[in-house]
Protein backbone atom coordinates (compact mmCIF):
# COMPACT_ATOMS: atom_id res chain seq x y z
CA UNK A 1 0.00 0.00 0.00
CA UNK A 2 2.96 2.32 0.81
CA UNK A 3 5.14 2.56 -2.09
CA UNK A 4 8.24 5.13 -1.78
CA UNK A 5 6.87 7.15 -3.94
CA UNK A 6 3.21 7.36 -2.04
CA UNK A 7 5.19 7.84 1.18
CA UNK A 8 7.17 10.76 0.12
CA UNK A 9 4.39 12.40 -1.28
CA UNK A 10 2.28 11.80 2.23
CA UNK A 11 5.58 13.23 3.70
CA UNK A 12 4.50 16.62 2.26
CA UNK A 13 1.10 17.11 3.82
CA UNK A 14 -0.06 18.40 7.18
CA UNK A 15 -0.37 15.42 9.27
CA UNK A 16 -2.92 13.69 11.23
CA UNK A 17 -5.31 12.46 8.53
CA UNK A 18 -7.08 9.65 7.05
CA UNK A 19 -5.12 8.27 4.05
CA UNK A 20 -7.49 5.82 1.70
CA UNK A 21 -6.09 3.31 -1.21
CA UNK A 22 -8.76 3.31 -3.44
CA UNK A 23 -7.69 0.90 -6.02
CA UNK A 24 -8.08 -1.23 -2.33
CA UNK A 25 -11.26 -0.07 -1.83
CA UNK A 26 -13.13 -0.90 -5.58
CA UNK A 27 -10.79 -4.31 -5.70
CA UNK A 28 -12.68 -5.13 -2.26
CA UNK A 29 -15.69 -3.69 -3.22
CA UNK A 30 -15.84 -6.09 -6.89
CA UNK A 31 -14.74 -9.28 -4.91
CA UNK A 32 -17.26 -9.08 -2.20
CA UNK A 33 -20.02 -8.18 -4.51
CA UNK A 34 -19.17 -10.55 -6.64
CA UNK A 35 -19.51 -13.51 -3.98
CA UNK A 36 -22.77 -12.27 -3.02
CA UNK A 37 -24.10 -12.23 -6.59
CA UNK A 38 -22.61 -15.97 -6.87
CA UNK A 39 -24.66 -17.05 -4.51
CA UNK A 40 -27.53 -14.97 -5.30
CA UNK A 41 -27.70 -12.80 -2.60
CA UNK A 42 -28.19 -8.97 -2.05
CA UNK A 43 -25.35 -6.90 -0.43
CA UNK A 44 -25.49 -3.63 1.10
CA UNK A 45 -23.13 -1.07 2.62
CA UNK A 46 -23.78 -0.29 6.77
CA UNK A 47 -22.74 3.19 6.30
CA UNK A 48 -21.97 4.05 10.29
CA UNK A 49 -18.49 1.77 9.58
CA UNK A 50 -17.13 4.79 6.76
CA UNK A 51 -19.51 7.84 5.67
CA UNK A 52 -16.69 9.79 3.57
CA UNK A 53 -18.67 10.77 0.77
CA UNK A 54 -15.69 10.04 -1.35
CA UNK A 55 -15.79 6.50 -0.01
CA UNK A 56 -19.59 6.74 -0.21
CA UNK A 57 -20.14 7.45 -4.02
CA UNK A 58 -17.59 4.89 -4.93
CA UNK A 59 -19.64 1.86 -2.62
CA UNK A 60 -23.14 2.84 -4.65
CA UNK A 61 -21.06 2.85 -7.89
CA UNK A 62 -20.93 -1.12 -7.16
CA UNK A 63 -24.80 -1.67 -6.98
CA UNK A 64 -24.59 -2.09 -3.00
CA UNK A 65 -27.91 -0.71 -1.24
CA UNK A 66 -27.41 1.23 1.83
CA UNK A 67 -28.01 0.37 5.66
CA UNK A 68 -28.27 3.87 7.56
CA UNK A 69 -28.66 4.22 11.91
CA UNK A 70 -29.93 7.76 11.16
CA UNK A 71 -31.79 10.23 9.50
CA UNK A 72 -28.67 11.93 8.92
CA UNK A 73 -26.95 8.72 7.47
CA UNK A 74 -30.06 7.81 5.01
CA UNK A 75 -29.83 11.45 3.74
CA UNK A 76 -26.30 11.26 3.01
CA UNK A 77 -26.55 7.70 1.44
CA UNK A 78 -29.36 9.18 -0.79
CA UNK A 79 -26.99 12.44 -1.62
CA UNK A 80 -24.17 10.02 -2.32
CA UNK A 81 -26.09 7.77 -5.03
CA UNK A 82 -27.65 5.07 -3.10
CA UNK A 83 -30.72 4.47 -4.04
CA UNK A 84 -33.57 5.66 -2.28
CA UNK A 85 -35.44 2.35 -2.64
CA UNK A 86 -32.22 0.71 -1.60
CA UNK A 87 -32.15 2.20 1.77
CA UNK A 88 -32.76 0.89 5.36
CA UNK A 89 -33.37 2.72 8.34
CA UNK A 90 -32.41 0.63 11.39
CA UNK A 91 -31.91 1.71 14.92
CA UNK A 92 -32.96 0.71 18.29
CA UNK A 93 -33.99 4.65 18.97
CA UNK A 94 -35.16 6.40 15.58
CA UNK A 95 -36.26 9.88 16.63
CA UNK A 96 -40.13 11.19 14.92
CA UNK A 97 -38.05 13.73 12.73
CA UNK A 98 -35.60 10.77 11.48
CA UNK A 99 -38.72 8.58 10.53
CA UNK A 100 -40.59 11.81 8.83
CA UNK A 101 -37.38 12.32 7.07
CA UNK A 102 -37.10 8.47 6.23
CA UNK A 103 -40.96 8.58 4.82
CA UNK A 104 -40.16 11.50 2.86
CA UNK A 105 -37.07 10.25 0.86
CA UNK A 106 -38.69 7.12 0.28
CA UNK A 107 -36.67 4.44 1.57
CA UNK A 108 -37.13 1.18 1.17
CA UNK A 109 -37.50 -0.21 4.43
CA UNK A 110 -37.57 0.27 7.97
CA UNK A 111 -35.99 -2.39 10.66
CA UNK A 112 -38.35 -2.12 13.64
CA UNK A 113 -36.68 -3.02 17.06
CA UNK A 114 -39.36 -2.94 19.55
CA UNK A 115 -43.58 -2.89 19.87
CA UNK A 116 -43.69 0.81 20.68
CA UNK A 117 -41.77 1.97 17.50
CA UNK A 118 -43.93 -0.33 15.19
CA UNK A 119 -46.99 2.08 16.73
CA UNK A 120 -45.12 5.31 15.93
CA UNK A 121 -43.83 4.51 13.05
CA UNK A 122 -47.73 3.32 11.63
CA UNK A 123 -49.09 6.84 13.38
CA UNK A 124 -46.24 8.95 11.68
CA UNK A 125 -46.49 7.37 8.11
CA UNK A 126 -50.47 7.87 8.91
CA UNK A 127 -50.30 11.41 9.26
CA UNK A 128 -47.95 11.95 6.25
CA UNK A 129 -50.32 9.92 4.24
CA UNK A 130 -47.85 7.22 3.38
CA UNK A 131 -47.42 3.21 3.87
CA UNK A 132 -44.43 2.41 6.13
CA UNK A 133 -42.66 -1.00 5.17
CA UNK A 134 -41.36 -2.56 7.83
CA UNK A 135 -38.93 -5.40 8.71
CA UNK A 136 -38.78 -7.01 12.21
CA UNK A 137 -35.35 -6.69 13.52
CA UNK A 138 -35.43 -9.93 15.73
CA UNK A 139 -32.95 -10.58 18.47
CA UNK A 140 -31.83 -14.11 17.49
CA UNK A 141 -30.14 -14.84 21.03
CA UNK A 142 -27.17 -16.11 19.38
CA UNK A 143 -23.76 -15.40 21.20
CA UNK A 144 -20.69 -13.75 18.48
CA UNK A 145 -17.82 -14.53 20.12
CA UNK A 146 -16.72 -11.11 19.63
CA UNK A 147 -15.51 -8.05 21.63
CA UNK A 148 -18.03 -7.81 24.64
CA UNK A 149 -18.62 -4.15 23.43
CA UNK A 150 -19.87 -5.32 20.14
CA UNK A 151 -21.57 -7.93 20.69
CA UNK A 152 -25.70 -6.87 19.83
CA UNK A 153 -27.26 -10.38 19.14
CA UNK A 154 -28.11 -11.84 22.66
CA UNK A 155 -31.20 -11.78 25.03
CA UNK A 156 -29.05 -9.11 27.55
CA UNK A 157 -28.50 -6.34 24.41
CA UNK A 158 -30.79 -3.42 23.90
CA UNK A 159 -31.20 -4.31 20.00
CA UNK A 160 -34.43 -5.96 18.60
CA UNK A 161 -37.35 -7.89 19.65
CA UNK A 162 -37.06 -10.69 21.52
CA UNK A 163 -38.23 -14.05 20.16
CA UNK A 164 -40.50 -14.16 23.24
CA UNK A 165 -42.41 -10.69 22.34
CA UNK A 166 -43.12 -11.66 18.15
CA UNK A 167 -46.39 -13.46 19.44
CA UNK A 168 -47.27 -10.39 20.23
CA UNK A 169 -45.56 -8.04 17.58
CA UNK A 170 -47.13 -10.12 14.47
CA UNK A 171 -50.74 -9.67 16.21
CA UNK A 172 -50.23 -6.16 16.04
CA UNK A 173 -48.91 -6.04 12.78
CA UNK A 174 -52.14 -6.84 11.68
CA UNK A 175 -53.29 -4.08 13.19
CA UNK A 176 -51.50 -1.85 11.94
CA UNK A 177 -53.20 0.15 8.76
CA UNK A 178 -49.57 2.09 7.83
CA UNK A 179 -47.77 -0.50 7.71
CA UNK A 180 -46.77 -3.32 5.13
CA UNK A 181 -44.44 -6.02 6.76
CA UNK A 182 -41.88 -6.84 4.27
CA UNK A 183 -39.45 -9.57 6.25
CA UNK A 184 -36.94 -10.16 9.24
CA UNK A 185 -33.89 -8.61 9.82
CA UNK A 186 -30.69 -9.70 12.09
CA UNK A 187 -27.41 -8.13 13.35
CA UNK A 188 -25.33 -10.41 16.13
CA UNK A 189 -22.23 -8.40 16.64
CA UNK A 190 -19.11 -7.13 14.68
CA UNK A 191 -15.70 -7.98 14.33
CA UNK A 192 -16.76 -11.48 13.89
CA UNK A 193 -13.92 -13.82 12.91
CA UNK A 194 -15.15 -17.14 13.88
CA UNK A 195 -17.11 -18.58 11.11
CA UNK A 196 -19.06 -21.47 13.07
CA UNK A 197 -21.05 -18.53 14.76
CA UNK A 198 -23.29 -17.05 11.09
CA UNK A 199 -23.80 -21.16 10.87
CA UNK A 200 -25.99 -21.07 14.55
CA UNK A 201 -27.56 -17.89 12.76
CA UNK A 202 -28.72 -19.67 10.25
CA UNK A 203 -30.33 -22.27 12.29
CA UNK A 204 -32.06 -19.56 14.33
CA UNK A 205 -32.77 -18.31 11.07
CA UNK A 206 -34.41 -21.38 9.82
CA UNK A 207 -36.22 -22.29 12.74
CA UNK A 208 -38.08 -18.24 13.06
CA UNK A 209 -38.70 -18.47 9.03
CA UNK A 210 -40.70 -21.41 9.86
CA UNK A 211 -42.83 -20.16 12.72
CA UNK A 212 -43.60 -16.52 10.79
CA UNK A 213 -44.14 -18.74 7.69
CA UNK A 214 -46.88 -20.89 9.49
CA UNK A 215 -48.66 -18.29 10.63
CA UNK A 216 -49.14 -16.55 6.96
CA UNK A 217 -45.38 -14.19 7.13
CA UNK A 218 -43.00 -15.68 5.18
CA UNK A 219 -40.87 -12.76 4.99
CA UNK A 220 -40.25 -11.56 1.58
CA UNK A 221 -36.59 -10.39 2.68
CA UNK A 222 -34.28 -11.86 5.52
CA UNK A 223 -31.84 -9.72 6.06
CA UNK A 224 -28.93 -11.23 7.80
CA UNK A 225 -26.65 -8.62 9.22
CA UNK A 226 -23.40 -7.82 8.93
CA UNK A 227 -20.56 -8.57 11.62
CA UNK A 228 -17.57 -10.45 9.33
CA UNK A 229 -14.32 -9.80 11.13
CA UNK A 230 -10.80 -8.81 9.30
CA UNK A 231 -7.23 -9.33 10.34
CA UNK A 232 -5.95 -6.20 12.35
CA UNK A 233 -2.60 -8.32 12.94
CA UNK A 234 -2.36 -8.87 9.08
CA UNK A 235 -3.99 -6.20 7.62
CA UNK A 236 -2.76 -7.08 4.04
CA UNK A 237 -4.85 -10.19 4.02
CA UNK A 238 -8.01 -9.92 2.37
CA UNK A 239 -11.27 -10.59 4.03
CA UNK A 240 -12.64 -14.14 3.11
CA UNK A 241 -15.71 -13.15 1.81
CA UNK A 242 -16.61 -16.50 0.11
CA UNK A 243 -16.13 -18.23 2.78
CA UNK A 244 -18.72 -16.20 4.50
CA UNK A 245 -21.25 -15.95 2.28
CA UNK A 246 -20.90 -20.28 1.69
CA UNK A 247 -21.56 -20.46 5.64
CA UNK A 248 -25.37 -18.91 4.67
CA UNK A 249 -25.37 -20.85 1.08
CA UNK A 250 -24.68 -24.11 3.30
CA UNK A 251 -26.83 -23.44 6.04
CA UNK A 252 -30.03 -21.65 5.55
CA UNK A 253 -33.04 -23.73 4.77
CA UNK A 254 -33.10 -24.81 1.35
CA UNK A 255 -36.82 -24.35 1.20
CA UNK A 256 -36.38 -20.70 1.60
CA UNK A 257 -37.12 -18.42 -1.11
CA UNK A 258 -36.70 -14.79 0.57
CA UNK A 259 -34.42 -12.29 -1.00
CA UNK A 260 -31.48 -12.83 1.31
CA UNK A 261 -29.48 -9.47 2.03
CA UNK A 262 -26.28 -8.88 4.35
CA UNK A 263 -25.29 -5.56 5.46
CA UNK A 264 -21.62 -5.35 5.56
CA UNK A 265 -19.40 -2.25 6.99
CA UNK A 266 -15.58 -2.78 8.65
CA UNK A 267 -14.77 -5.38 5.88
CA UNK A 268 -15.77 -3.19 2.81
CA UNK A 269 -13.77 -0.31 4.14
CA UNK A 270 -11.71 -0.65 6.92
CA UNK A 271 -8.52 -2.21 4.70
CA UNK A 272 -8.12 0.26 2.60
CA UNK A 273 -7.57 3.37 5.45
CA UNK A 274 -4.70 4.07 7.28
CA UNK A 275 -4.55 6.77 9.89
CA UNK A 276 -1.38 8.88 8.91
CA UNK A 277 0.87 10.40 11.52
CA UNK A 278 3.64 12.26 12.32
CA UNK A 279 6.12 11.33 15.52
CA UNK A 280 6.61 13.96 17.40
CA UNK A 281 9.30 13.08 20.37
CA UNK A 282 10.87 9.78 21.60
CA UNK A 283 10.54 9.69 25.56
CA UNK A 284 12.30 7.20 28.15
CA UNK A 285 10.33 6.27 30.71
CA UNK A 286 10.84 4.53 33.91
CA UNK A 287 9.91 0.94 32.27
CA UNK A 288 9.15 1.51 28.58
CA UNK A 289 10.31 3.57 25.64
CA UNK A 290 7.48 6.08 24.69
CA UNK A 291 7.00 7.14 20.86
CA UNK A 292 4.45 10.21 20.88
CA UNK A 293 2.98 10.93 17.64
CA UNK A 294 0.34 13.76 16.94
CA UNK A 295 -2.29 11.11 16.24
CA UNK A 296 -4.37 10.66 19.54
CA UNK A 297 -7.60 8.93 20.44
CA UNK A 298 -9.33 11.92 18.91
CA UNK A 299 -8.26 10.38 15.62
CA UNK A 300 -8.69 7.00 16.08
CA UNK A 301 -10.76 6.16 19.47
CA UNK A 302 -10.90 2.25 18.95
CA UNK A 303 -7.65 1.15 21.16
CA UNK A 304 -8.78 3.49 23.89
CA UNK A 305 -12.56 2.00 23.86
CA UNK A 306 -12.43 -1.46 23.00
CA UNK A 307 -8.48 -1.81 23.88
CA UNK A 308 -8.60 -2.55 20.06
CA UNK A 309 -5.43 -3.63 18.40
CA UNK A 310 -4.14 -2.19 15.21
CA UNK A 311 -1.04 -2.62 13.25
CA UNK A 312 1.70 0.19 13.71
CA UNK A 313 4.22 0.85 10.77
CA UNK A 314 7.05 3.39 10.81
CA UNK A 315 6.75 4.36 6.98
CA UNK A 316 10.67 5.95 6.56
CA UNK A 317 12.61 4.55 8.92
CA UNK A 318 14.92 1.38 8.46
CA UNK A 319 16.82 1.00 11.32
CA UNK A 320 17.35 -2.34 13.23
CA UNK A 321 13.82 -2.88 15.43
CA UNK A 322 13.30 -1.74 19.04
CA UNK A 323 10.39 -2.36 21.23
CA UNK A 324 8.20 1.07 21.92
CA UNK A 325 4.62 1.93 23.63
CA UNK A 326 2.98 4.36 21.01
CA UNK A 327 0.88 6.74 22.27
CA UNK A 328 -1.01 10.40 21.49
CA UNK A 329 -1.29 13.51 22.75
CA UNK A 330 -4.49 13.69 24.37
CA UNK A 331 -4.52 14.17 28.17
CA UNK A 332 -5.88 10.84 28.84
CA UNK A 333 -3.66 7.34 30.02
CA UNK A 334 -5.79 5.14 27.61
CA UNK A 335 -4.76 7.50 24.39
CA UNK A 336 -2.42 4.54 23.61
CA UNK A 337 -2.11 2.51 20.50
CA UNK A 338 0.42 0.17 21.07
CA UNK A 339 2.21 -1.26 24.28
CA UNK A 340 5.53 -2.84 23.23
CA UNK A 341 5.39 -3.14 19.96
CA UNK A 342 8.31 -3.43 17.54
CA UNK A 343 9.56 -0.89 15.25
CA UNK A 344 12.27 0.41 13.62
CA UNK A 345 14.25 2.44 15.87
CA UNK A 346 11.76 5.55 15.58
CA UNK A 347 13.01 9.20 15.80
CA UNK A 348 11.24 12.96 15.94
CA UNK A 349 9.74 13.58 12.55
CA UNK A 350 8.88 9.83 11.30
CA UNK A 351 5.68 9.25 9.37
CA UNK A 352 3.65 6.52 11.04
CA UNK A 353 0.78 4.83 9.56
CA UNK A 354 -1.80 2.98 11.94
CA UNK A 355 -3.21 0.52 9.74
CA UNK A 356 -6.78 -0.92 9.06
CA UNK A 357 -8.71 2.54 10.36
CA UNK A 358 -11.13 2.64 7.12
CA UNK A 359 -13.75 1.45 9.59
CA UNK A 360 -15.00 2.90 12.74
CA UNK A 361 -12.11 5.45 12.30
CA UNK A 362 -13.02 8.56 10.99
CA UNK A 363 -16.06 8.39 11.71
CA UNK A 364 -15.36 8.70 14.95
CA UNK A 365 -13.11 10.79 15.47
CA UNK A 366 -14.10 13.90 17.72
CA UNK A 367 -12.88 17.50 19.34
CA UNK A 368 -12.02 16.41 23.16
CA UNK A 369 -9.08 18.64 24.24
CA UNK A 370 -10.13 21.03 20.99
CA UNK A 371 -8.33 18.98 18.51
CA UNK A 372 -9.21 19.63 14.69
CA UNK A 373 -10.88 17.09 13.22
CA UNK A 374 -8.54 14.99 10.76
CA UNK A 375 -8.23 15.32 7.22
CA UNK A 376 -9.16 12.59 4.29
CA UNK A 377 -6.71 11.98 1.78
CA UNK A 378 -7.49 9.48 -1.22
CA UNK A 379 -4.83 7.80 -4.14
CA UNK A 380 -5.77 9.00 -6.99
CA UNK A 381 -4.42 8.34 -10.86
CA UNK A 382 -2.84 12.17 -10.87
CA UNK A 383 -1.77 11.85 -7.38
CA UNK A 384 -3.12 12.41 -3.63
CA UNK A 385 -6.66 14.17 -3.32
CA UNK A 386 -7.28 15.90 -0.28
CA UNK A 387 -10.19 16.68 1.38
CA UNK A 388 -10.07 18.99 4.28
N1 LIG B 1 -25.87 -3.85 10.62
C1 LIG B 1 -26.15 -3.36 11.84
C2 LIG B 1 -27.54 -3.31 12.28
C3 LIG B 1 -25.11 -2.90 12.68
O1 LIG B 1 -25.40 -2.43 13.88
C4 LIG B 1 -23.78 -2.94 12.22
C5 LIG B 1 -22.68 -2.47 13.06
C6 LIG B 1 -23.53 -3.45 10.92
C7 LIG B 1 -24.60 -3.90 10.15
C8 LIG B 1 -22.16 -3.51 10.32
O2 LIG B 1 -21.32 -4.36 11.01
P1 LIG B 1 -19.84 -4.66 10.45
O3 LIG B 1 -19.96 -5.43 9.16
O4 LIG B 1 -19.17 -3.36 10.26
O5 LIG B 1 -19.21 -5.44 11.55
N2 LIG B 1 -17.48 0.83 16.51
C9 LIG B 1 -17.25 -0.60 16.62
C10 LIG B 1 -18.18 -1.39 15.72
C11 LIG B 1 -19.64 -1.13 15.99
C12 LIG B 1 -20.54 -1.86 15.02
C13 LIG B 1 -21.94 -1.40 15.14
N3 LIG B 1 -22.86 -2.04 14.24
C14 LIG B 1 -15.79 -0.88 16.29
O6 LIG B 1 -15.04 0.05 16.06
O7 LIG B 1 -15.37 -2.03 16.31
Amino acid sequence: MFTKETTERLQQLETPFYYYDLDLLRETLAVASGEAANRGFKLHYAVKANFNPVIMKIIAGYGLGADCVSGNETKLAVECGFPAAETLFAGVGKSDREIETALQLGISCFNAESVEEIGVIDEIAGRLGKKAVVALRINPNVEAHTIKHITTGTDENKFGIRIAELERVTALLEEMENIKYRGIHFHIGSQITDLHVYRNLCLRINELWEWLTDRGLEPADINVGGGLGISYEDPDRFPPFADYFEVFSRHLDSRIQSTISFELGRSLTAGCGSLISKVLFVKPGARETFVILDAGMTDLLRPALYHASHRIENLTSELPPRKYTVVGPICETTDTFGKYIELPETRRGDLVAIRSAGAYGEVMAMRYNMRSLPASVFSGDKGLIIRQ
